[in-house]
């Protein structure tokens, strides 16, 4: 099988449920959960593809380079629809060698730079968004905050950020199956890829560039590698965009739906280590990336399952997340828990933006929640998004002064540690 070029056109029919529904969109859990109960943690599609729901099970084809993507050179264009020389669907030693090139931009000194400034904008987008009563979380908080942080992580220029957050705000789709896009955003996806290769081709020309652009077109051989490189910031504007949308607004949601879980965190003060505590459950409970596809490389398999060479591999994150075997109660949000969730996938893939995500999101829990955050009787609704999923509208009324709940009234509460 051509790995990189069927995962996504043959996604839709190769799981045992329909992926196409609202259903689905609103609930995939019920589904994963009714294909546990039958099948356990590794099921066999009709289509021969493998879809695997248990941790353990998730956990051994993550970390194992038997399965793969099944592109050897970061040359090929993928059936994921990000531009060709991009790392996220190719195996070693293409993927070694250019995943370095930008873990060099995620270290721990840089995570630290952006810490204050990702704080401070937070601060600033949840005061503003208080001021009026009532706010859309996902549209005044999460994707300012989002699209703000990847862009400075880019390095971005000032005069091209709207028409880059209009291409982000696109290309997260351009992840599902074609065949649940309907040909007017088919269309819209494509033209925004090319727009946006343009402007970080066009960032990339200008001599005073900064963040990732900078240190890229400063390839350590001299060669600025300028296809590369767009391709790669490309992906990193598809990965790390919508996907901390994502967890801003889904757990937010899931947060207000849980009003004993908000007053855990009220008892703690709303303090920035108990939110950060919150957040991995929060990326438990509903985490924006649901699905991680593999290739396997060579016969294997999977907790007794026989997976031949050539086989789709289908790693359901969101069903390993509430495995029952790992975490008791899993359709139950408990924000003391400290899950080892696979939101972030695992292995040589693992997240490059994990930790601007986990910051991102903890800042704003820690300025949104003393606002005391209600909702009101506007329907929630989800981004039509399959791969990803992220609730797209949370309106709220919050506090415009932005005092916690009164600390009395909570005494008697356990409070995080
Ligand atoms: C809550 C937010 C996020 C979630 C849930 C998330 C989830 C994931 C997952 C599951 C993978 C692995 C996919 C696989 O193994 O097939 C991944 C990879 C990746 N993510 Fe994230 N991500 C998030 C935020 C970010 C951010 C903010 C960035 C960067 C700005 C980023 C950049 C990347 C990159 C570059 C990869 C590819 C790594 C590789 O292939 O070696 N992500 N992400």
């Amino acid at each position: 099988m051509e790995a990189s070029d069927t995962f996504i056109d043959c996604l839709a029919g190769q799981l045992p449920f329909d992926i196409g529904t609202e259903e689905f969109v609103r609930d995939p859990y019920r589904f994963y959960e009714e294909v546990r109960r039958s099948s356990g943690p590794v099921h066999r599609a009709d289509s021969g593809a493998v879809v695997v729901l248990g941790h353990a099970e998730a956990k051994a084809v993550l970390g194992d380079p038997r399965f793969g993507h099944g592109a050897q050179t970061a040359q090929d264009r993928t059936g994921y629809g990000v531009p060709a020389r991009t790392f996220l669907l190719t195996d070693p030693p293409g993927h070694t060698r250019q995943r370095e090139r930008v873990r060099r931009a995620f270290t721990a000194r840089e995570i630290l730079v952006l810490r204050r400034e990702v704080d401070e904008r937070a601060a600033r987008l949840v005061g503003e968004a208080a001021r009026s009563g009532t706010t859309d979380v996902v549209a005044d908080v999460a994707r300012p905050l989002s699209a703000g942080v990847v862009a400075d992580l880019i390095g971005v220029p000032e005069d091209l950020r709207p028409r880059f957050t209009q291409a982000a705000e696109l290309l997260v789709r351009g992840m599902d199956p074609p065949g649940l896009i309907d040909p007017g955003t088919r269309e819209r996806i494509a033209r925004a890829r090319v727009r946006l290769a343009g402007d970080i081709g066009a960032a990339l020309r200008r001599p005073s560039g900064s963040g990732i652009l900078r240190t890229l077109a400063q390839d350590a051989d001299g060669r600025p590698a300028r296809a590369e490189t767009v391709a790669t910031c490309a992906q990193l504007v598809a990965a790390g965009y919508e996907t901390t949308v994502g967890l801003i607004a889904n757990g937010t949601y899931a947060l207000l739906r849980h009003p004993d879980q908000l007053a855990w965190l009220a008892a703690a003060g709303h303090s920035e280590q108990a939110c950060a505590v919150a957040v991995e459950e929060l990326l438990r409970f509903d985490p924006p990336i649901q699905l991680a596809p593999r290739c396997a490389l060579s016969d294997a398999e999977i907790a007794g399952t026989s997976v031949p060479r050539g086989t789709l591999v289908l790693v359901l994150l969101g069903a390993a997340n509430r495995d029952p075997r790992v975490f008791p109660d899993p359709h139950r949000l408990r924000l003391d828990r400290q899950p080892r969730h696979l939101a972030f996938g695992l292995g040589g893939h693992y997240c490059l933006g994990a930790a601007l995500a986990r910051l991102e999101a903890t800042a704003v829990l820690r300025h949104l929640l003393p606002r005391r955050p209600r909702r009101t009787g506007h329907p929630v609704s989800y981004s039509p998004a399959r791969v990803a999923r992220s609730v797209q509208s949370l309106r709220v009324r919050l506090d415009p002064d932005g005092r916690g709940p009164d600390a009395a009234r909570l005494a008697g509460m356990t409070s995080p540690a």
